[in-house]
């Protein structure tokens, strides 16, 4: 595909340990309801309406570039439409979050799944929402794609929402572990196969959101969780490789394992190139678990934003230099609130571009 060329490649450099003339910084949930533009949208569009109009998705996805100096842009889409795509009923409940109303309960649930969907099909809105966004977005910033990761699907497929302990999925880990396992094989397969098609339809740089690692202690994350992690990295990165034109896509990988300060050092023994830290996470005691060969991205708590201007632009100068200039992203230690001042954000990406000029 003919894209115009990329203006502002501090995010792909950064990925790949070049040296970088300044800090690349972007947000996760940098296109969302804190936003008044985006808000607007919403009141006339539902949201996976939105997520399945390419032209809304792009729309939405450029609102925080157009606004804020961001260094990469993330597409507009959710986590849950990989579950639709299996074949289940997701709801986006205003207030309530993600709702799925027939969720799985026991592993005889499993054979409700379209395990042999194709991706390119009914995911193929994505795909074309990523084509025309990269196309939007005219070079000004590389576009990233991502995926849940097979655990967090898992929960939510199983919890038919969100929950404040998972118990009903880790019942399954522990009471059915053979059958979990399988459930997680098939999210994993679809998953490798929607990331393939996102790089393939432009997208620059590829996240895995593993948001409920935290309900997973070292040992249950090394069975349940980390083994899925990595074959998707090596299983898309070889896709991309031998994909049947002969042509090969060359894409970083980025892991976010929200919770999993325990397993650091096992996530960067993967092929992810970088590895996403929440807030918790001390970033001089992160880099020396991931080694030098990893980039890092993170990790101000994203209620760091209710503070002051002043102290929101101090506390990004010391995270910067805390993390060092080489092999760095800044980021949030996870999603922007909804009730965050915009404004607040402007003073977060002055401080970032500010400590690394
Ligand atoms: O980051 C971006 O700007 C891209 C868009 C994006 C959304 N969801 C849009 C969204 C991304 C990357 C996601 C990922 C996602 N979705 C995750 C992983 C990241 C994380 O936060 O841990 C998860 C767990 C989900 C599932 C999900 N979708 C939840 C839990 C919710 C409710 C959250 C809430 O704050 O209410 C959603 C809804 C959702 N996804 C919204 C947006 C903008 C808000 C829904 C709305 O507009 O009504």
């Amino acid at each position: 595909m003919n894209f115009p060329p990329l203006k502002n490649d501090l995010l792909l450099k950064a990925a790949k340990g070049e040296d970088v003339e300044r800090t690349p910084v972007w947000v996760m949930r940098q296109a969302g309801r804190y936003l008044p533009e985006f808000r607007a949208v919403r009141e006339n569009h539902s949201f996976f309406e939105i997520c399945q109009t390419p032209e809304l998705v792009a729309k939405v996805t450029l609102q925080p570039i157009e606004r804020f100096d961001l260094d990469a842009a993330i597409i507009f889409s959710d986590i849950l439409v990989v579950p639709q795509a299996l074949g289940m009923t997701v709801e986006m409940r205003p207030g309530e979050g993600p709702v799925l109303p027939q969720p799985l309960v026991s592993p005889e649930d499993i054979v409700r799944l379209d395990k042999s969907v194709n991706v390119d099909d009914k995911l193929g809105y994505v795909s074309k929402a990523i084509t025309l966004t990269r196309t939007q977005l005219d070079g000004k910033v590389p576009l990233i794609g991502f995926a849940g990761a097979p655990w967090t699907l898992m929960c939510y497929m199983i919890e038919g929402g969100g929950s404040r302990t998972m118990s009903k999925a880790k019942r399954w880990i522990y009471h059915w572990p053979v059958k979990s396992k399988r459930l997680l094989s098939i999210i994993t397969d679809v998953t490798v196969n929607y990331l393939t098609m996102q790089a393939k339809a432009g997208a620059q740089l590829l996240q895995v959101f593993e948001s409920n690692a935290e309900f997973l202690g070292p040992e249950q994350f090394e069975k349940f969780s980390l083994p899925y992690l990595r074959e998707i990295a090596t299983r898309v990165k070889s896709n991309l490789i031998n994909n049947v034109t002969g042509d090969s896509v060359e894409v970083p990988m980025t892991v976010f394992a929200k919770g999993a300060h325990y397993a650091l050092k096992e996530l960067s023994n993967s092929d992810y190139d970088i590895i996403g830290l929440d807030w918790t996470v001390d970033p001089i005691e992160a880099r020396k678990q991931v080694g030098p060969t990893k980039t890092l991205q993170g990790n101000l708590d994203p209620c760091a934003l209710y503070s002051s201007v002043t102290e929101i632009e101090t506390l990004a100068k010391e995270m910067v230099k805390k993390f060092g200039k080489t092999r760095y992203i800044a980021n949030l230690g996870h999603g922007i609130y909804p009730d965050v001042n915009p404004d607040h954000l402007k003073f977060f990406v002055d401080g970032i571009h500010k400590a690394s000029t």
